[in-house]
């Protein structure tokens, strides 16, 4: 089994002072939460300074979004090695609220995922379902063509996490029950053996309104190997709350 991942997800929150407080906080407790990777992923403003509360502990740092291209002219975009220059190891990548602010597709998620991996950076590439999608029965079909055309071939499990991230859970207090994320998570597992050597250690994660409520139930489930979590990230005994649920 790989090692859990439990990633926070700030998405456009925090000015300095609670950036650096809250990945302060998250450092001075991390070594209580025992097993798993702790991952924050600030707004690209704060990702310097949040560099310096992580730098020398466990926390890892991560990024939300990156350009496909490497340099160039593209205003206001931020590339794939900048993050790593910062001191990034992982960046998110396809988030449901991307796709859809921005209108990304598959094919620009995949050359995102390669730029992170060029500049060896772990992409997480999120994947996940409308709700009117899972009403219609077309989750499985969904999540396995996001997963092919997400997923760079030839990705390998240090440098690919998926997350699993129903997009009627995001932000709302509703989860699937834990049949319908083994289902779905069981699901990107087999996928993962046309796209990623080794895909048996590919960490795949859970993500949509974990709380540390429900972080027990749903990191028990058969192939979910940690959580992608947004409005709990943003408090550290949450966040906290949810890796210890791993561990115990
Ligand atoms: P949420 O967001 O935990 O606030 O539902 C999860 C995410 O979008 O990554």
């Amino acid at each position: 089994m790989p090692r859990s991942l439990i990633a926070g997800n700030w998405k456009m929150n925090g000015l300095s002072a609670d950036g650096w407080a809250l990945a302060d906080e998250i450092v001075r407790r991390a070594a209580a939460t025992g097993g798993p990777e702790l991952l924050v992923c600030p707004p690209a403003t704060l990702i310097g300074l949040v560099a310096e509360a992580v730098v020398g502990s466990p926390v890892a740092l991560g990024a939300q979004d990156c350009h496909p291209d490497d340099s160039g002219a593209h205003t206001g975009d931020i590339s794939a090695p900048m993050l790593a220059d910062l001191g990034c190891r992982y960046v998110i990548v396809g988030h449901s609220e991307r796709r859809s602010d921005h209108g990304e597709t598959s094919a620009v998620v995949a050359a995102k995922a390669k730029a992170a991996q060029r500049a060896g950076l772990a992409a997480i590439v999120c994947v996940g379902e409308t709700w009117s999608e899972r009403e219609a029965g077309r989750t499985a079909e969904l999540v396995a063509t996001q997963i092919r055309e997400s997923v760079p071939g030839g990705s390998a499990a240090a440098n690919l996490v998926v997350a699993y991230e129903p997009v009627w859970a995001i932000g709302s207090g509703r989860t699937p029950t834990v049949a319908q994320v083994a289902e779905v998570h069981g699901l990107i597992r087999r996928e993962l053996g046309g796209r990623a050597s080794e895909p048996g250690n590919v960490r795949i994660l859970y993500g949509g309104s974990v709380k540390p409520a429900n972080a027990r139930e749903l990191l028990a489930v058969p192939h979910v190997n940690g959580a992608l979590i947004g409005g709990a990230s943003l408090k550290a005994d949450d966040f906290l709350a949810i890796a210890g649920a791993v561990a115990s």
